[in-house]
């Protein structure tokens, strides 16, 4: 009920500017946002490979209805691959980007201009030495977002795609994309879904999370396990094991500031583990579903905003 009401919040624009003026402290946002320059991002980028972890860079924004908008973030992606490939961060750190953000739902032509703009984006990455993966947001756009994929991938074959164990359709979107050299990042699911649509019990996401997986290990992609629960990860571990596949064919994935001694303790065993690390102004509906998924944060939240209010 309240991971419901919190991720409506998440798309209210009346709340989010209320939170956003709000006096909150900035060590809430730094402790899940590593800082809303790219230059704060590429510094959190350099502490995390040094500490033996990968990086996945996410731009905030998402739900660009406007051009200009969709421009400026492709380019803020382009600058900041630039910075990360000055920095030679790029063997460890690659770029995720939500295709809301460069354009794809603007009316009319928007998946041309979301399909442009992420070209764009790739070549950068390219000429950085680095891939792009495409975020997934909610259900209406699942079947642009992975056309759109197809086609990268005929130029830039290394993007990677996003799928959500919650939705009823992910197992075989699996079957699909479990192909030789696709990169296919395995995720519950962050928006609110209808029934129709999507799993709601968590013991039936899980249950999907885990035939999912074993599609995608067992066939011949790159899985990249992106989850915290502790369960999933113990049997991603052992389906590794069964399977019989190299470290290196896979790589576990959790977000910035969530976590951080479980990824620690992966890294030291050898295994690939990739943080999520999102930067920039538009903190607000990445925020709210994070405290969607655990009320603790939202305690954390409250508490400094009493504190500091
Ligand atoms: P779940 O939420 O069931 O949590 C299991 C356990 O993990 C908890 O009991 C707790 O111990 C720990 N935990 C989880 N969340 C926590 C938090 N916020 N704070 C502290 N502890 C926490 N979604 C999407 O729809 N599209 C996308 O493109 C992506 N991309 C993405 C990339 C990466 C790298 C990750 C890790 C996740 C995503 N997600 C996503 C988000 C994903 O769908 C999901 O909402 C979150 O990962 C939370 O789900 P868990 O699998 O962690 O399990």
């Amino acid at each position: 009920m309240l991971r419901r009401v919190l991720l409506s919040l998440s798309r209210s624009t009346r709340v989010r500017d209320l939170v956003e003026t709000a006096p909150i402290s900035r060590d809430v946002v730094a402790r899940f946002v590593a800082g809303t320059r790219a230059e704060e991002a590429v510094t959190a980028t350099r502490r995390l490979v040094e500490s033996g972890r990968l990086v996945s860079l996410d731009r905030l924004g998402e739900d660009t209805l406007d051009r200009a908008q969709a421009d400026a973030t492709r380019d803020a992606y382009v600058r900041l691959l630039k910075l990360l490939a000055d920095d030679g961060l790029t063997a460890g750190a690659e770029v995720s980007v939500k295709l809301s953000a460069v354009g794809q739902a603007l009316a009319g032509d928007g998946e041309r201009l979301a399909l442009d703009n992420a070209a764009a984006i790739c070549e950068a990455a390219r000429d950085a030495g680095t891939l792009v993966t495409l975020d997934m947001e909610d259900h209406t756009t699942t079947d642009s977002t992975l056309s759109i994929l197809r086609e990268l991938r005929r130029d830039f074959p290394g993007t990677g795609a996003v799928l959500q164990a919650y939705l009823h359709r992910t197992e075989a979107d699996c079957r699909d994309l479990a192909t030789e050299g696709s990169r296919v990042r395995l995720c519950k699911g962050a928006y609110k879904e209808p029934a129709g649509v999507a799993f709601q019990s968590k013991q039936e996401v899980d249950r999907s999370y885990v035939r999912c997986l074993k599609v995608l290990m067992r066939g011949s992609g790159y899985p990249m396990v992106a989850t915290h629960d502790p369960r999933l990860v113990a049997i991603a571990g052992e389906l590794v094991r069964r399977t019989g596949r190299d470290k290196g064919s896979y790589e576990y994935q959790m977000l910035y500031g969530i976590r951080p001694n479980e990824q620690l303790r992966l890294a030291a065993r050898g295994e690939r583990v990739r943080v999520y690390v999102p930067y920039g102004d538009e903190w607000y509906g990445y925020l709210v579903r994070r405290m969607a998924e655990r009320p603790a944060n939202l305690v954390f939240f409250l508490r400094s905003l009493a504190t500091k209010g």
